[in-house]
């Protein structure tokens, strides 16, 4: 007898559209679960933001989300899950996914000198989150940051691969690479659209972790060790909600979540 709960959508939640990679991810492994994908697309960038603020817009978020009746929320933003996740564990009843912890995890499984590169927002560095995350698993693991403040705009722009970007990006990991890691944790939900060129520039002996990949296995893990997972084989229902609806955002979206945006729905906090 299945759970009543598998039925209930999967509450994935970002900053703005970013978490729509994170949201490909789930798609990809978990086909067959039912998702409600939340981006405050008015308010966005929030890693610039403080964490007062961060904290409160996150809050009103997952109010809204959990009026949707989700039986698992994902903060797919490294920002929010950096300053506010243990908030909002406290604030809910079912299981939250982050995507920094999921991070951690994968890089340290990944790492074999123990020396681990991170590249993220201002606010998301300066929490130091991805840095406590690797430590509580691995005390010897040296974390090495680096803010990029630079590469969100870029990617909302579309120049994946412009040599703005090239430069940029080369500029950014100079610091991290000087340092001798064997890993790189693409820290940020706009990254993983920059790892063709990640890779290049980091080189083939780095190992690039994305949070996106180990939040799905993440999910997949908690779904069936609670048994809430969907036993539907029919085609998932996908729901997308924002605060604003900016020119572009249709194309830019389906550039993140690598298929088209339908049942988008403009909604106030
Ligand atoms: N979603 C944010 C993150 O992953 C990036 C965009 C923002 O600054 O809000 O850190």
């Amino acid at each position: 007898m299945p759970s009543p709960l598998a039925s209930r959508p999967i509450g994935v939640f970002d900053s703005g559209i970013g978490g729509l990679t994170v949201t490909r991810a789930l798609m990809e492994r978990l086909p067959f679960e039912n998702i409600v994908y939340f981006g405050d697309t008015a308010r966005v960038p929030y890693g610039v933001k403080s964490t007062a603020t961060i904290e409160q817009f996150a809050q009103q978020i997952v109010d809204f989300l959990m009026q949707q009746e989700v039986k698992l929320l994902v903060i797919a933003c490294n920002t929010i899950s950096a300053v506010a996740a243990n908030k909002i564990r406290a604030r809910v009843s079912v299981p939250v996914i982050d995507v920094i912890e999921a991070g951690a995890r994968n890089a340290v499984a990944v790492t074999q000198n123990d020396a681990i590169g991170v590249i993220a927002t201002p606010t998301t560095v300066n929490s130091n989150a991805y840095a406590r995350g690797v430590h509580a698993l691995n005390a010897d693991a040296r974390v090495y940051s680096q803010a990029c403040p630079l590469l969100v705009p870029l990617v909302e722009e579309g120049w994946l691969d412009h040599p703005v970007t090239r430069l940029t990006v080369q500029e950014y990991l100079k610091p991290v690479l000087a340092e001798g890691i064997d890993t790189l944790v693409l820290g940020c939900t706009h990254y993983p659209l920059l790892k063709p060129l990640l890779a290049q520039e980091a080189g083939s002996s780095i190992k690039l972790v994305d949070s996106a990949v180990s939040v799905a296995e993440q999910v997949a893990a908690t779904l069936s060790e609670l048994g809430i997972a969907n036993p539907q084989r029919a085609e998932p229902d996908y729901r997308y909600y924002v605060t604003d609806i900016p020119l572009r955002f249709q194309t830019v979206g389906e550039r993140f979540l690598g298929r088209s945006l339908k049942h988008l729905e403009m909604v106030q906090l």
